[in-house]
């Protein structure tokens, strides 16, 4: 019973966010965990030693990419929402997360303020299918900038619709797909 509790009350903070920030949220509730163990699973996180994570949420992704990395490594989020940012920032207390109250496309600057040349992996949940295309390109243009050549970048959306876009700027792309999640969701894992 409790745990239906928490469930709801995760929900309804989602969906509370939803419907105030349409264009910025852009899901009515947090990801499944079908989805998030898909999303983490092209990722080596033995050998990452930087990991990025954009549009955290309530940070369904985010505990998971900090219970799977290495003591050494870091992670850097960026969260544009308020409300997820102070949830996050009360919720998460580890010295190797750095959180942001930024937008994505802040990525390259932010990285080379810590003289971070380079990244390994990049997590995105970006609703890209409510983000104007000039934001879109210069967050895309920021990860490439940073990525490193033997990076994964892994993004998921709820239609192909990013699918032209992410062929446009990545040298690969490959397509995964999960039923168990609401809405459904495809999984886009690029290579620089
Ligand atoms: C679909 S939700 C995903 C949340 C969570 N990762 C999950 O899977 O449940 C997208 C998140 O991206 C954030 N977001 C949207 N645009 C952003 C931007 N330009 N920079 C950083 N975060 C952004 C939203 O505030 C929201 O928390």
């Amino acid at each position: 019973m409790k745990l239906i509790f928490v469930r709801m009350s995760k929900s309804n903070l989602f969906l509370k966010q939803y419907l105030e920030n349409k264009k910025e949220v852009g899901a009515i509730a947090p990801s499944s965990k079908f989805l998030r163990n898909r999303m983490m699973s092209p990722i080596n996180f033995h050998r990452s030693s930087v990991i990025i994570e954009l549009g955290a949420g309530n940070g369904i992704f985010t505990k998971e990419i900090l219970k799977r990395m290495r003591s050494e490594s870091k992670l850097f989020v960026f969260e544009i929402n308020t409300v997820f940012y102070d949830k996050l920032c009360n919720e998460i207390n580890d010295p190797r997360v750095t959180i942001y109250n930024e937008s994505a496309d802040q990525l390259h600057n932010k990285m080379q303020e810590h003289n971070i040349d380079q990244v390994d992996a990049i997590v995105s949940s970006l609703p890209y299918a409510v983000i104007p295309i000039r934001t879109k390109y210069n967050i895309l243009n920021s990860c490439l900038s940073t990525l490193s050549p033997d990076g994964v970048y892994v993004q998921f959306q709820y239609s192909l619709n990013a699918h032209k876009l992410l062929k446009k700027k990545f040298s690969k792309v490959t397509l995964d797909f999960t039923p168990i999640n609401m809405p459904p969701a495809f999984i886009y894992r690029c290579k620089p």
